[in-house]
Parts: C-alpha cells; sequence; structure tokens
C-alpha cells in the first residue's frame, strides 16, 4: 500500500486494489505534481468545501465514476452528480471493500453552507490505519481518535495561519499517539510557508517520525 502526495493537502493513497483520492485540488495549484486529467480515483474522500481542497472533485469524479464519500453539503456543491455518492457525517464509520471508514470533527470553516469541516480515520483491512485531520485547529478530543485505533500514520496541516502550524501539529501527534507524521498544506503560498525539515525535528523530540514528502512523492505505508 502506498500513499502519494500530490501537493498541498492533495493525497492519493493506492491499497493495491483501490486508489483512493483525498481533497484533489490540482487546478490552480502550483506544487500539484499531477493534473486532474490523469489522476486516478476509485474513492474521492473530501474534508471540507474550501476550494483548496473540492477543487477539481466535479471533474475527476465525472471522468473516473470514483464514489465520492463527504458530508451531504459537500455531495451537494457538485454541478455534476457523480455517479456513486457515499454521505457520512461527524462520528459515523462504514465498511468501505478497502476498510473502515470513520469521520471525524475537525475545527475549521466548513466552506459551504450548512456543512461541518471534517477529517477521516480509516482503518485498512491490511492492518494499517491512518488518519487525515483536514484543515484544523489542535482540540484535544484529537487523544479520543487515537483511542479508536492505533494511528501508524496521520497527515496533518503544518501550515498556520489557516490551521495548525507546526507546533499545534506534534501536540496533536502526541495527542493522537502516532507513531508517524506526513505534514501537508504547507508552502502551497506564502501565508503557508513553513520549513517542513523544522517541524521534522520538533516531531522527533516529541517521538514522532516524520515523513517529508515533495509533491510527486510516493512512501510505502506499514504498520
Ligand atoms: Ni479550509
Ligand atoms: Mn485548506
Amino acid at each position: 500500500m502506498t500513499f502519494t502526495f500530490y501537493g498541498h493537502a492533495c493525497f492519493g493513497i493506492d491499497t493495491g486494489s483501490e486508489k483512493l483520492l483525498f481533497d484533489p485540488f490540482l487546478t490552480g495549484n502550483g506544487a500539484a505534481s499531477v493534473t486532474a486529467e490523469d489522476v486516478p480515483a476509485d474513492y474521492i474522500l473530501i474534508s471540507h468545501g474550501h476550494g483548496d481542497h473540492f477543487g477539481d472533485a466535479d471533474a475527476i469524479a465525472t471522468r473516473t465514476g470514483a464514489e465520492v464519500v463527504a458530508i451531504p453539503e459537500v455531495l451537494g456543491m457538485f454541478t455534476r452528480t457523480p455517479a456513486a455518492e457515499h454521505p457520512m457525517n461527524l462520528g459515523g464509520s462504514v465498511e468501505l471493500p478497502f476498510g473502515r471508514v470513520t469521520m471525524t470533527p475537525a475545527l475549521h470553516s466548513a466552506g459551504v453552507a450548512g456543512g461541518v469541516a471534517c477529517g477521516f480515520l480509516i482503518q485498512f483491512k491490511n492492518g494499517v490505519n491512518f488518519y487525515y485531520s483536514g484543515d484544523t485547529a489542535l482540540f484535544s478530543d484529537m487523544a479520543l481518535i487515537g483511542k479508536k485505533a492505533p494511528i501508524h500514520y496521520a497527515a496533518l496541516p503544518i501550515g498556520d495561519n489557516y490551521t495548525m502550524g507546526p507546533e499545534d501539529a506534534v501536540a496533536a501527534a502526541r495527542l493522537l499517539g502516532a507513531k508517524r507524521v506526513i505534514p501537508i498544506h504547507y508552502n502551497t503560498w506564502p501565508i503557508i510557508a513553513q520549513d517542513p525539515e523544522r517541524f521534522a525535528a520538533l516531531a522527533e523530540e516529541a517521538g514522532v517520525a516524520a515523513h517529508i514528502l515533495a509533491p510527486g512523492e510516493t512512501l510505502s505505508l506499514e504498520k
């Protein structure tokens, strides 16, 4: 199973059978390593309605026929009805072919009227547990997410200004009990400029391994 960073908060997880695509903001994202025309997807998971997360979801869902997993308000943003939709809401879990998906709370604005921002905890069938916080502030209930399952990887924003910065992302990793963190949502624009090496050093001091990926780089996920 592999994780590929596409830039900003967009990434893919390939289980070997299914291709999951998260927050597909590619067009207009100068850091993107793939185009909306080429990125593969069997499932598209969307954390909230902001343009740097919803992004190209409409076009990619139409091209690929991927099943879209999101809150109902975000599903309502599609102008072309996806071939398959899976509405969820905070605290809910569902068994999908690749594993169990739990929609987790996030402290962030929704980007769509009536909605909320969310994250995802995915307990893959191969035993790897992966958490994507979405855009969020630090919140102490992250400890509860870490109690649901031992988190092998947490993809966390470190850009500051709109989300957690590096220090809070390290605190988040500790609350989660995450073994490894993948920093995202930084350096796309000057306002979220961060030094990922400084983040990695802070994480290491806290006993958490950081995997810094440049857009286009792939990481093999293991327990
Ligand atoms: Ni946002
Ligand atoms: Mn964002």
